[in-house]
């Protein structure tokens, strides 16, 4: 009985104490090892005590981060002597403008380094040399920068040096400018960057309506999930056929008013064979009408997973009604016709009487000649059967 009890108690301490390397995330008495003071100190003196470098939770567990968050840099001097160990850079709400060649510096030093997160610093150019000593980095962030779209500050390579990268975000990364110039920016980063092993892409707030290239994203054979929510884009105008592995593609709240038939078709040939698709639509400003039919009878039958879907909302004026199919197309159709038709025949009637009108007034002469003989003899007629009449009442 002992012998149960002890080995039940150490099977638990075992347990827990797995569990706790497992998710070394959740360990409570991980953090009290380094205080906020010694983890500034770490990272050396580049960094003037304004970030922190510590083994700390990021991504559910614990990794080397180097932590520049709100640090009111001006350029990325600093970076040039990130620890040897870092595995997670991040370096952001800072005033960058332009990002020099070799951001890392010139020294191969950073085995470890599997994500960048230079987000919210309003860089405007990355030179074409500034990411060096990237080769194993799987994430980099980019959102909310003023990248430029001005042909002679973007430059086509900026990435190619990443050939690990997994996934790219540039959600709301670009200047506000024309859509056209963003779309045709874009097409040459991808066709230049080499991207093969990319899986995740996030474009959302760039204002995307359109793509110069419809084969844009052609060049990102491995492509899994296409953030493209938060644009402007009201049909499918880029290619995706060429994506072979794509399994998720995000539109919400974008400006599709209804889905085209020859895009319902399209999704429905990436969802052939053992393929599945996921697409998301909420949020999108669609019209309450006949044109809305195919894509709602759609959804019932295809094998495309279309997510959120109880909550797609159409709008008749400006009231937001549930989807519903609109009924008696055909005849709303033919009512149309119908009414077109009377509209004609009355303008038609009218043509006629007026025409009948005019050749009445100018025959007028010759019309009173023949006409006078006749009413001639009836006046006369009538006279008589008048005086035959009278003399029938004075006999009463
Ligand atoms: C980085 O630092 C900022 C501000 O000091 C903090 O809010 C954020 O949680 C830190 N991030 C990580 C992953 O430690
Ligand atoms: C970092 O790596 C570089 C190049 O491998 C080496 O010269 C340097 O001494 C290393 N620094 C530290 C602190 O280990
Ligand atoms: C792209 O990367 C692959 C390795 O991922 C490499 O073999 C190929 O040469 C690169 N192509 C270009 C144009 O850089
Ligand atoms: C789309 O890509 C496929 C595969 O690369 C290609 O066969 C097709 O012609 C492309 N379509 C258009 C409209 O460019
Ligand atoms: C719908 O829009 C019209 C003008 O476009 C406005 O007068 C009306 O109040 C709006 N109705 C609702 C319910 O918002």
């Amino acid at each position: 009985m002992k012998t149960v009890v002890l080995c039940s108690a150490l099977l638990l301490i075992s347990t827990s104490i797995a569990d706790r390397s497992i998710n070394d995330c959740n360990d409570p008495n991980f953090h009290s090892l380094e205080t906020s003071e010694s983890s500034r100190i770490e990272c050396g003196p580049a960094f003037k005590n304004r970030c922190h470098c510590s083994r700390t939770c990021y991504d559910g567990h614990h990794q080397y981060v180097v932590n520049c968050t709100n640090t009111g840099f001006h350029d990325t001097s600093p970076l040039a002597h990130l620890p040897n160990d870092t595995q997670v850079l991040i370096f952001t709400g800072n005033e960058l403008q332009e990002l020099p060649w070799n951001v890392f510096g010139t020294l191969d030093s950073l085995p470890y380094l599997k994500v960048i997160d230079m987000s919210n610093n309003k860089i405007r150019e990355i030179r074409g040399k500034a990411y060096h000593h990237v080769q194993h980095v799987e994430r980099l962030i980019l959102d909310f920068n003023e990248l430029s779209l001005d042909p002679a500050r973007s430059h086509p390579r900026v990435f190619s040096n990443f050939v690990s990268l997994l996934e790219l975000h540039l959600t709301d990364a670009f200047e506000d400018g024309p859509p056209r110039n963003l779309a045709s920016t874009l097409h040459d980063i991808f066709v230049n960057s080499n991207l093969t092993q990319l899986i995740k892409l996030h474009l959302e707030q760039n204002e995307i309506s359109e793509f110069r290239d419809a084969n844009v994203f052609c060049d990102l054979p491995k492509l899994l999930d296409l953030h493209l929510g938060d644009n402007a884009l009201s049909a499918l105008h880029f290619n995706l056929s060429c994506l072979h592995k794509l399994r998720f593609l995000d539109l919400r709240r974008n400006k599709f008013t209804r889905v085209l038939e020859r895009d319902l078709h399209i999704m429905d040939n990436l969802a052939k064979h053992d393929r599945s698709l996921t697409v998301d639509f909420a949020g999108n400003p669609f019209e309450c009408s006949c044109k809305l039919n195919p894509f709602i009878k759609w959804m019932k039958k295809t094998r495309v997973f279309v997510r959120n879907q109880a909550s797609l909302q159409c709008y008749e004026g400006n009231v937001t009604h549930d989807f519903h199919e609109t009924k008696n197309c055909a005849l709303k159709l033919l009512a149309s016709t119908r009414r077109g038709t009377t509209v004609m025949l009355c303008f038609l009637s009218m043509l006629l009487i007026a025409l009948v009108c005019t050749l009445v007034y100018l025959q007028r002469t010759k019309l009173q000649k023949k006409i006078e003989p006749v009413l001639d003899s009836v006046s006369k007629r009538v006279r008589y059967t008048s005086i035959a009449n009278g003399d029938v009442r004075e006999d009463v």
